[in-house]
């Protein structure tokens, strides 16, 4: 079995990859500080999978505890996900996000060197392309200056993986990851207040928050609210287990490799918002309020190359997203 390190295993979008990883044949070996996450997610990737997969406490800024697992384990590739990604926080404390996103990345890829790993998988976001003049994006898009310090630590980290051809790298230009593993034992946490849309939209139908506030209805939009690109979790996960096996497996591929993670489909915050009640049959209440600094007014992915490539397309409905999401919430609730 092949062993994969997954940096920031425990968190929402890797604690489902590790899923996936277990059920393709890999041994995913999880590094993570827990900075973002709680070890009760060990429980469910244990349930779902039938067995506790390989978890280690550990910062990627630490060099000594990543020669540690490199030391332990016949790692031959990585997954790095371990970041801090709250949008407003990046720009609040700023230097706390490039020691930690770039500072880790750097770490990582150095005891990578040291222990001859070359394959790396990199989180990256589709938030590198700011307010793009052409929908959908596709990957040669050109990138403007980052928007945040986030977004700016995610352009530095596609930047040094693309100046470092050692490393044979597929970066992965997430869009919005939203729902949860379908039998509702592991899902998204988010920590005090949800920044994030599917997770705000869930705690106000459950009653944990008075309202959604809707930030805008006055965009250049068919409905006047603000258009993404959603995409179940689970298949996201899945993206990763075809990169690992395009890392290993591709006969013409170059050292460094980007691809949009998308469904290719627009949705806006109202459509959003209706689908879930409809869907779960439960009014979510909201309000329309002033829109949120620093966000665009649309972006979604043209994800053909990664359909030709990596042979993944995302498969699941928006319906799936929001079934899922709900029935984690629900979960969450009566725990
Ligand atoms: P998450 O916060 O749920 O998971 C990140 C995990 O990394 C957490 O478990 C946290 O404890 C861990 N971590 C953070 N810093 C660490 C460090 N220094 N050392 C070890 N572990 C550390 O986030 P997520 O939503 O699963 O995101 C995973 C990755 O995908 C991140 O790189 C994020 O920037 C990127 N991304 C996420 C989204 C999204 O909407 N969720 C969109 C685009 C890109
Ligand atoms: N929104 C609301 N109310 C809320 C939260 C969000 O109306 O309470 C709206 C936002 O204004 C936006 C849409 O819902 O129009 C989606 O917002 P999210 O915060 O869920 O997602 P973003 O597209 O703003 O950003 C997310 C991640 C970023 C990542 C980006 C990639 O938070 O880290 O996707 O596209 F970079």
């Amino acid at each position: 079995m092949q062993h994969v390190l997954v940096t920031g295993g425990m968190g929402f979008i890797g604690s489902h990859t590790v899923v996936c990883l277990m059920e393709a044949g890999f041994e995913p070996v999880i590094f993570d500080n827990l900075c973002n996450s709680d070890t009760k997610v060990l429980e469910g990737i244990a349930r779902i999978a039938g067995r506790s997969p390989i978890f280690i406490q550990g910062d990627v800024t630490d060099s000594a505890q990543l020669d540690s697992v490199f030391e332990a384990y016949p790692i031959r590739s990585a997954i790095h996900f371990a970041a801090l990604k709250a949008v407003g926080e990046s720009v609040s404390q700023p230097l706390r996000y490039y020691r930690n996103n770039i500072g880790g990345l750097l770490e990582l890829l150095a005891a990578m060197q040291r222990h001859s790993v070359q394959n790396i998988v990199f989180s990256s976001s589709a938030t590198v392309y700011g307010e793009a003049e052409k929908m959908p994006v596709t990957e040669d898009t050109p990138l403007p200056p980052a928007l945040s310090p986030y977004g700016s630590t995610k352009q530095m980290g596609e930047r040094i993986l693309q100046d470092d051809p050692y490393f044979q790298t597929v970066c992965l230009r997430y869009f919005n990851p939203i729902g949860a593993h379908p039998s509702g034992l592991i899902g998204e946490l988010p920590l005090g207040i949800p920044n994030n849309l599917a997770p705000y939209v869930t705690q106000a139908a459950a009653g944990l928050r008075e309202a959604l506030t809707v930030f805008g209805d006055d965009y250049p939009t068919p409905d006047g609210t603000a258009v993404r690109d959603y995409l179940h979790v689970m298949d996201l996960a899945e993206a990763h287990v075809a990169a690992l096996r395009f890392l290993d497996e591709a006969t013409e591929r170059s050292a460094f490799e980007v691809f949009n993670l998308g469904t290719g489909r627009a949705v806006s915050v109202k459509e959003l918002l209706h689908a879930f009640e409809r869907v779960n049959g439960i009014p979510v209440p909201h309000r329309i309020g002033a829109r949120r600094q620093g966000d665009v007014t649309e972006l979604w992915a043209n994800p053909s190359l990664a359909e030709q490539r990596l042979g993944w397309k995302a498969e699941r409905s928006l319906d799936d997203m929001l079934r899922d999401a709900w029935n984690w919430q629900l979960r969450l609730v009566n725990q």
